[in-house]
Parts: C-alpha cells; structure tokens; sequence
C-alpha cells in the first residue's frame, strides 16, 4: 500500500495511503507520552479517517493514562477524546460525511441501528456507545495505527476516538458534521466535556427554572453544568470543591454559593440542607469518588431529590448505599455524554453554542502545540486548567 509522509509537512491526496504522521503515544501507565511518528492506515468500510485540529485533555484521559481502571491496560495506546477536526478520507459506504467536512469525535457513537439508538430515551448504542476497555475498531478488531519502525506494532485506540494524533480513524458512527461557519476551536470543547456537563443539567436532570442544584467538583465537567443549570434558570447553584480557586471561576459560570468540604469539620451535605432548606432538588457528583457520591446524595431533598452521576469511578468499586436508603424517594442515576445522541442532536447544541446560550469562552484557560501536550497533562493535574486546547 502506498505511505505517504506528512511528518515534513508534504500533503496531496492521501485518501487510500497510509499517512505517516505525529503522535502522542502512550507506552505505559502514568509513563510521559511520546511524540512520534506513526502509521495510520486508509479509513475500512464504514470508517472514516480524520485530521485532528485541536484536542484537550479531560479527566478520564488522565484516569485512563494513570492505568486506574485495570481492564483498561492495553499498551502501546493513543488516548484524547475531545477534539475537532476535518474529514481527510472516507471509507466505503459512508455517505454522511465527506472529505473537508468539519466533525467533533464521538466517543460515545450513535450507530443509528440499535435498538437504544432508535429508543429516544437513551443516547446508549449498543454498537459503538462509550467503552473504555475497547481498544481496536469493531470491524475487525484491528488497530489502524502501528509504529512508524520496521517492527509495525499495534498501537491500540481509546474510547472509540484516539484523538492525541495528527490523524485518526473513526466509525463513522463515531463522527457528526458540524456547520462549517462554527468556531471551529471552541467546537472541541462540544466532543465531551461542555456537552457532558450542559446535556447532564438539561437532559438527564431537566433541571427546571427556580430549582435548587449542587454540583461536587468543579472542573469543566462541573462548571459545563453550572452553565446548564443557569442557563435553565436555576435559583441557587452550589458549588463543591476542594481546590479554593474553583469558586473564582466558578463565580463567572454560574455558581451562587460555594462550598471547600476542608474549610469546617460540619458535613457537606448538613450545610447544603441549611443553604437550601432541607436539600437540593438535584445534585452532581462531578469528581469520580465514592464518598463524594454519598455526600452528593444526601444533599438532595427526601421524597424526589435526584443524584446525577457524571464522575468515572475505578472499579472494582459499589455504590456506597443500603437498598433501604432509595425508598427514601431519593434517585441517583448516571449520564453519559450528557444524555446527547451524539449525530443526531449535537449539530442542535453547537447550534446553540453559537447563538451564546451556554459560555464557552470561560473552559478554555490555556493552550499549548501539540508537543506540550505533558505539560497540559500537568495543569490539569495541578487543577490549574479547566481545558488546555493543544493545536496539532
Ligand atoms: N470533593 C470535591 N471536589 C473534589 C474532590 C472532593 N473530594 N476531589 C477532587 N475534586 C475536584 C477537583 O479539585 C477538580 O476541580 O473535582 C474537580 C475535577 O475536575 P477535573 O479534574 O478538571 O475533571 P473533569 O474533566 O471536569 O472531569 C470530572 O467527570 O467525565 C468525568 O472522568 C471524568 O471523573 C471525571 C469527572
Ligand atoms: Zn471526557
Ligand atoms: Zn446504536
């Protein structure tokens, strides 16, 4: 099969070659990525092969970097799922997409066949839904990236989307067109964290003008649904972080009152039932920790408050509740990507994006070029960035 190098910066055509092009590999847990160059093979059936223009970095990367969930473990690997970029190539039968369309990733796809892709109450695929332990394309269970060296060694994918490269290869149920005239930057923010945050508030909650939300952990996820619930016209948004500096930010996203659980010895969920008079309407565990999670359900109010579960826990981990507690009326329930299907009512968010209804400016705090991509990785450690945009 014919290759052809972009690592010099030489383009052309390149549909049905192997482009040969810069990434961000991943070699072991917690281990620095590489950048180097590697293989991307020509888009299959039903696959699309895209170039990456922006991506950052969101928690669960940096969870799945760290090895935390064991069935995660396969190595080499190129992680990111947030990102934007345009279509290079298409593979046989992909008729939604073409050569120069802009597309946000999908890592949680919308095959469109499924059952619970033509149930509307779910944004679950049975196809290609989000799968951490996945890590080769559904089609054949190959890899479409190998080593750039003699060797030609499987690279694995991650969450459906592998976006820390120059290219990548997609299903095609992985991928949704955006308008062309969208921002095309900010758009990335749209492929997890903003549309997981906002779409967890107004889709999974339906949170309502005038109710009461408490939201543990501020980072972009967090805050994405601090915008939400504003946006809705909640009547007190509460905060709860550990780090002093997300009230700052969190004071321009919408947050009305905020909480440091390390400030006083008095339980988190004793001050929030003062604050709001017996419990929140609705609370969102934003952090991926389990006594989190408690505290998160039991500051919602007896008799309907509702737990929304947006943080990735490692396993093996339960919940930490007694049946007996969920006779309470109090419900906790999980949301992935915000409740969106993701090509068939994300163009609708973007859409609102646009037209300013969410901010979008705020989450981007810092940008890099693709070869910092470690440093980015350490701001958000540090939790110094909500989303640190790489150029690649
Ligand atoms: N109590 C309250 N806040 C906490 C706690 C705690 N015990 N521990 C950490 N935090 C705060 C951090 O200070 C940080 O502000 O949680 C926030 C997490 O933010 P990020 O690291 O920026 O993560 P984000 O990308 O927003 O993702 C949040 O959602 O999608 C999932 O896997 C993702 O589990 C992660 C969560
Ligand atoms: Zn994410
Ligand atoms: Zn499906």
């Amino acid at each position: 099969m014919e290759v052809v190098s972009l690592v010099n910066g030489c383009s052309g055509n390149t549909a049905g070659k192997v482009i040969i092009c810069k990434a961000a590999v991943a070699w072991g847990p917690g281990e620095p990525l590489v950048i180097e160059q590697v293989r991307v093979d020509p888009p299959q059936k039903m696959e699309v092969r895209v170039k990456i223009l922006f991506t950052s970095i969101c928690h669960t990367d940096l969870s799945a970097w760290k090895g935390e969930n064991e069935s995660q473990r396969a190595y080499p690997r190129i992680f990111g799922h947030e990102a934007v970029g345009i279509v290079e190539s298409v593979g046989e039968g992909v008729t939604e997409v073409a050569a120069g369309d802009h597309v946000i990733p999908l890592f949680n796809g919308e095959c469109g066949v499924c059952r619970c892709c033509k149930n509307p109450n779910t944004n679950s695929c049975e196809k290609l839904g989000v799968d951490p332990t996945k890590s080769t394309m559904i089609l054949d269970g190959k890899t479409r990236f190998t080593t750039a060296d003699e060797r030609r060694q499987p690279i694995y994918h991650f969450l459906n989307t592998s976006t820390f490269s120059e290219f990548t290869v997609l299903d095609s149920a992985c991928v949704v067109k955006i308008d062309s005239e969208a921002p095309i930057k900010k758009m990335t923010l749209l492929s997890c964290g903003l549309s997981t945050g906002v779409g967890a508030a107004w889709n999974t909650a339906n949170v309502e003008a005038g109710s009461t939300v408490a939201i543990f952990g501020l980072g972009a996820v967090g805050l994405a649904v601090a915008e939400g619930a504003r946006a809705r016209g909640a009547s007190k948004i509460i905060g709860v972080d550990v780090n002093p500096q997300k009230s700052i930010i969190g004071k321009q996203l919408g947050i009305t009152d905020f909480i440091n659980p390390r400030d006083s010895d008095k339980p988190v969920h004793e001050k929030i039932m003062e604050i709001t008079d017996g419990g929140v309407d609705y609370s969102f565990e934003c952090v991926g920790n389990l006594e989190v999670l408690r505290t998160a359900f039991l500051s919602t109010y007896i008799g309907y408050g509702t737990t929304i579960m947006l943080g990735i826990h490692t396993s093996p981990k339960l919940l930490p509740l007694h049946p007996m507690e969920l006779f309470s009326g109090r419900k906790v329930v999980a949301s992935v990507f915000g409740g969106f299907k993701g090509r068939t009512q994300l163009p609708h968010f973007a859409k609102q994006c646009m037209e300013g209804v969410v901010k979008l400016d705020e989450f981007i705090t810092h940008e890099l070029p693709f070869d910092k991509i470690n440093d980015a990785f350490q701001l958000l450690m540090d939790g110094k960035s909500l989303r640190c945009l790489l150029q690649i």
